[in-house]
């Protein structure tokens, strides 16, 4: 961990240096709406990269839904709320190549050959996957759940991406997206040649963005606790007024023995870039009214740009298709040439 931390500071520098060596994916499972967690863990984070230069790619991760559910709900609902959501707040597409799993069946023809490079003990040990199967009560693990990782690998792999930014609960997908490259190569004779066919992606380690939940807990659609992107204000008002806090009026940035309170004034700080303890001065003994009443107004303020051009991305949501389709040609391009050249080294290009 210590290590995926210094290496990402590294990676840090070396964007800067030049961002052209670098091509980024991530992306997104359309199983709800994007929220605040996001917004402050991943999204901003992914704009500033597409404005530094850095070629990013994002995916819609719908097969991904069904690795844990029995069906994919209000799904194209879904992937046109998440492409709002994009879009929205700045990912500009043409920049930033958005496309769908769905769309792209040559990125998932690789699951075959890359499953025969793992076995399956290797799968079961997945401390990802384990508690993903623990969070779903008791379901049977289904094979795609098991499997998934490697279908990731997939997504990193067929478009040669080498950065990869991530929260730490993904870091053991990365390492078996590594581990499939280099059993590939190292199987089908190019691990000593000049002419691997896949690249070793690393994690750029997101800094944990810390923002909890309206009651204090981990912030997650399940728990009903979010502040999505989506919301209108009369909304986040009514989420904030429920937020939990505690019963000392004089407000105080205190994390370990006032988490609630504490993290209200985080989300609020964020919002602004006043720090958490000078919102806290300001609203004194003002008590938690007062401080509700200042988060609101904060992120009420900083969303409305984003909510604005959200609702007019979603009145027309044909534009929104085009954008996918767009994204979608170009990643089947490349997951063409990829599949050509796997093809190649398993000997299979009759
Ligand atoms: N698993 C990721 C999530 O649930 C989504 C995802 C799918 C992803 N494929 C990916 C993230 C490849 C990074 C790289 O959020």
């Amino acid at each position: 961990m210590q290590r995926a931390l210094e290496r990402s500071a590294e990676i840090e520098l070396a964007i800067d240096k030049d961002p052209s060596q670098f091509r980024v994916l991530t992306g997104d499972r359309p199983t709800g709406s994007l929220h605040l967690g996001h917004y402050f863990g991943t999204l901003q984070g992914r704009v500033a990269l597409q404005e530094r230069g850095v070629d990013t790619w994002i995916l819609v991760a719908d097969y991904q839904v069904i690795t844990d559910r029995d069906g994919v709900g209000p799904l194209k609902q879904r992937v046109a709320g998440l492409l709002a959501d994009y879009l929205a707040v700045g990912l500009d597409p043409e920049k930033t190549t958005i496309f769908a799993h769905s769309q792209i069946p040559e990125l998932n023809q690789l699951m075959l050959p890359f499953l025969s490079l793992v076995t399956e003990s290797e799968l079961h040990r997945n401390p990802t996957v384990k508690s993903e199967l623990e969070a779903t009560g008791g379901r049977a693990m289904s094979g795609l759940l098991l499997t998934y990782p490697v279908h990731q690998a997939a997504d990193i792999l067929f478009c040669k991406a080498n950065l990869v930014p991530v929260g730490q609960d993904q870091l053991p997908h990365l390492e078996q997206a590594r581990v499939v490259a280099s059993r590939f190569d190292k199987r089908y004779g190019r691990a000593d040649s000049k002419t691997p066919v896949f690249r070793r992606p690393e994690a750029l380690l997101s800094k944990a963005s810390n923002i909890l939940g309206t009651d204090g807990q981990k912030m997650s659609k399940s728990r009903g606790n979010t502040i999505e992107l989506g919301m209108t204000a009369q909304e986040t008002e009514k989420m904030l007024r429920k937020a939990k806090t505690d019963a000392d009026r004089v407000i105080t940035y205190a994390p370990d023995s006032r988490p609630e309170v504490s993290n209200l004034l985080l989300m609020a700080s964020m919002a602004t870039g006043t720090s958490p303890e000078d919102l806290a001065a300001q609203i004194g003994d003002g008590g938690g009214g007062a401080l509700k009443a200042l988060v609101t107004e904060a992120l009420n303020d900083m969303l409305a740009p984003i909510r604005q051009r959200r609702a007019d991305l979603l009145a027309n949501e044909d534009y929104l298709w085009q954008v996918l389709e767009r994204g979608n040609q170009k990643a089947r391009e490349q997951a063409v040439a990829t599949l050509d050249e796997v093809r190649a080294a398993m000997n299979m290009d009759y």
